[in-house]
């Protein structure tokens, strides 16, 4: 069983191809949430995979995944191998040990945890931008091999350190990302400007349910996760964060 979120598709990208090698079907954990239960029970059968392909925001993993470890429960867990896949544009901190503490909390065990550089698409802060092209084209290039890798990994069982963390990842993943949490969530500063055509496409791939359309022009509310999905997809890029996002390029994985 894969469990996925993806903000942009490189995540859902990631997700297809490990689904596609290991037999295993995907789920969708934005789609899960959304049926607003308390508890998701899942079955697994006893040579089942489970992954959790994610991105990477703030050096920890994206916070709907903590949301939904938190309501989950694994059916016939026992010794089935259990893997994070975190989707980064550049490095992820200790999102590794916030995985293995989440899931021992469910008293799952994490088997092993894997990181794939993927273009970045963080755009909401000044400092940060996406990919020039030629480097989310080199990315883009890499990709299926950085995939082959963790496929060849899992199944040799001969481990190699397919995840990396970058420096400061104390600074990085115990200050940056619980004040991420605590202070950037809920709050955002997005307006469609009069180039919106009201397709209603940004509400549609908002994975909190943060946007809905008045007169016909997109409003957001504060559930927002700063997931990125609107902004970036919108087809007339329509959407601007304050001032910060006039002269930034967009983004979304070229398959979605
Ligand atoms: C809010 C936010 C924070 C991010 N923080 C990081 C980070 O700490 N490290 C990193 O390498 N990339 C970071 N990124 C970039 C994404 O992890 C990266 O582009 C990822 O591939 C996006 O996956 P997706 O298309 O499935 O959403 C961040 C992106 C967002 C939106
Ligand atoms: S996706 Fe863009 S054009 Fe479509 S409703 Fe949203 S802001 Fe308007
Ligand atoms: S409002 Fe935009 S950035 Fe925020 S959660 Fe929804 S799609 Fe993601």
């Amino acid at each position: 069983m894969i469990f996925y979120f993806s903000g942009t598709g490189n995540s859902l990208w990631v997700a297809k191809q490990l689904g596609a090698y290991f037999d295993e079907k995907l789920v969708s954990i934005a789609d899960e949430l959304n049926k607003e239960e308390n508890n998701f029970q899942y079955h697994l059968a006893d040579s089942e995979k489970v992954f959790f392909v994610f991105p990477v925001h703030s050096w920890g993993p994206a916070v709907l995944v903590l949301r939904f470890i938190e309501k989950m429960n694994l059916d016939n867990y026992s010794a089935q191998q259990v893997y994070a896949v975190c989707v980064c544009g550049d490095n992820c901190g200790y999102t590794d040990r916030i995985m293995q503490k989440e899931l021992m909390q469910k008293n799952v065990l994490l088997t092993r945890t894997y990181s794939i550089q993927m273009p970045n698409n963080y755009i909401l802060m000044k400092g940060f931008g996406i990919d020039t092209e030629e480097i989310k084209n080199e990315k883009l290039e890499l990709a299926p091999s950085l995939i082959k890798e963790i496929e060849e990994d899992i199944q040799s069982g001969k481990h190699k350190n397919l995840y990396v963390s970058g420096k400061k990842s104390f600074l990085k993943s115990r200050i940056v990302y619980p004040a991420f949490k605590n202070y950037a969530l809920g709050r955002n500063s997005f307006f469609a400007t009069d180039a919106c055509t009201s397709c209603g496409l940004c509400a549609r791939v908002c994975p909190t349910n943060t946007i809905s359309l008045v007169n016909k022009k997109p409003v957001w509310n504060n559930t927002c996760v700063q997931c990125t999905a609107c902004i970036h997809r919108c087809p007339v890029r329509a959407i601007e964060y304050g001032k910060i996002t006039r002269n930034q390029g967009r983004y979304h994985h070229p398959d979605m």
